[in-house]
């Protein structure tokens, strides 16, 4: 492996934005904390989606394809994001994030035309319902109206993925079609909710649970979770954890249909967010930074310590959200916080040192 250090400044903005990004979730928590730019606590669902996933995702691309000019959206997310904050009045930041997620399509477009197959589809959709957000938020959409879209963008993404590593095992057939036919869900639960939003949700609550039903027999992160290698088996909880809580994500939806804010609106999103999402962005770090950076990352027992303490606080702050218990929600999701931050610090620790190595 050559170590490779271009993607670093792109790096070093989607962690600027993942800051900025947990720094109003906490203001959205109630914490009493400066507010550094006027625009900040209402930033926090775009600077999480299009600016710390909004760099991170296309940049993996960028660096896997050796394409010069897909280094251009996520460069468009790190100004949109920048500018979002900086330049209160709109719409130049979200015209730019707009922009960063047209260029994302674009990506996914050339991946589909060089291997048109269901896990590559299945990334152009998830792309496709980034700009699809986007789009509609520039028009002034709430972001309750949006954030199926934006969700979509994540999931799909990741749930495409998983779909191609688990090639290997061979999916039959019919287990490509179930999941084609989840996927057809899912996009109609999107699409649904934005003129029916409690029957969009329950559609989209359902496809959520398939998906995580699912992986149990076509993921290979169920059958690693007893792997004889330590970084194999690590990656594996994450993932069986993320996926565990797609499904639990799932069922609240069927259960309690729309949320547009409050306690239940937290709960709903933040068990996909940052149960799956964050989860799978744990178990996937030793394998993307050392694909963008070209140095490897160590794996270290200690990772399970931020691990355990993510999945234990989301409990805990989805029990507050739904025992509408102040105190506690303010502070599980302050430790959602430490172990992203803990999960930053070791991956940075870890590039650092190989670096040095090298
Ligand atoms: C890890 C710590 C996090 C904390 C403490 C946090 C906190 C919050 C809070 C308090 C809200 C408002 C909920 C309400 O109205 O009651 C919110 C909304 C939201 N969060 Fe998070 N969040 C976190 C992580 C994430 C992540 C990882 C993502 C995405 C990947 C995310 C995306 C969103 C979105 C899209 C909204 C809706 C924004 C809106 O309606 O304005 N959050 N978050």
């Amino acid at each position: 492996m050559k170590p490779n250090r271009f993607p670093i400044p792109f790096l070093f903005l989607a962690i600027l934005a993942l800051l900025a990004a947990l720094w109003a979730g906490l203001m959205r928590l109630g914490w009493q904390l400066p507010a550094l730019t006027p625009s900040l606590a209402l930033a926090h669902g775009p600077l999480m989606i299009s600016g710390f996933l909004g760099i991170l995702i296309p940049l993996e691309r960028a660096v896997a394809l050796k394409q010069k000019w897909m280094y251009l959206p996520p460069l468009l997310a790190g100004l949109g994001w920048l500018v979002t904050l900086l330049l209160p009045s709109p719409p130049l930041g979200p015209i730019l994030l707009n922009l960063a997620s047209l260029g994302g399509v674009a990506i996914l477009i050339e991946i589909t035309r060089r291997e048109t197959a269901l896990h590559t589809v299945t990334m152009l959709l998830g792309a496709l319902t980034w700009f699809a957000g986007n789009l509609l938020w520039l028009f002034g959409w709430q972001i309750f109206q949006v954030v199926f879209f934006w969700q979509g963008f994540l999931v799909l993404t990741i749930a495409g993925e998983r779909l191609e590593l688990s090639r290997v095992l061979r999916p039959s057939r019919q287990s490509q079609l179930l999941f084609g036919c989840i996927v057809a869900i899912y996009l109609a639960g999107i699409l649904i909710a934005t003129f029916n939003l409690q029957l969009g949700t329950r559609l989209n609550g359902a496809a959520l649970l398939l998906l995580a039903l699912w992986s149990v027999r076509n993921d290979l992160a169920w059958r690693n979770l007893k792997h004889k290698l330590p970084l194999t088996r690590y990656i594996a909880w994450c993932l069986v954890l993320g996926l565990t809580w797609l499904g639990i994500g799932g069922g609240l939806s069927l259960v309690f249909g729309a949320q547009i804010a409050g306690p239940r609106y937290d709960a709903a999103l933040h068990v996909v967010f940052v149960g799956f999402v964050i989860s799978m962005i744990f178990g996937h770090a030793p394998i993307i930074f050392p694909a963008i950076l070209g140095v490897p990352i160590n794996f270290q027992p200690a990772f399970y310590i931020h691990l355990i303490l993510l999945h234990v606080s989301l409990a805990l702050r989805v029990i507050a959200d739904y025992a509408n218990w102040h105190t506690l929600r303010m502070w599980s999701g302050l430790l959602n916080e430490v172990a992203i931050l803990m999960f930053i610090g070791m991956t940075v620790y870890s590039v650092r040192k190989s670096f040095a190595e090298k």
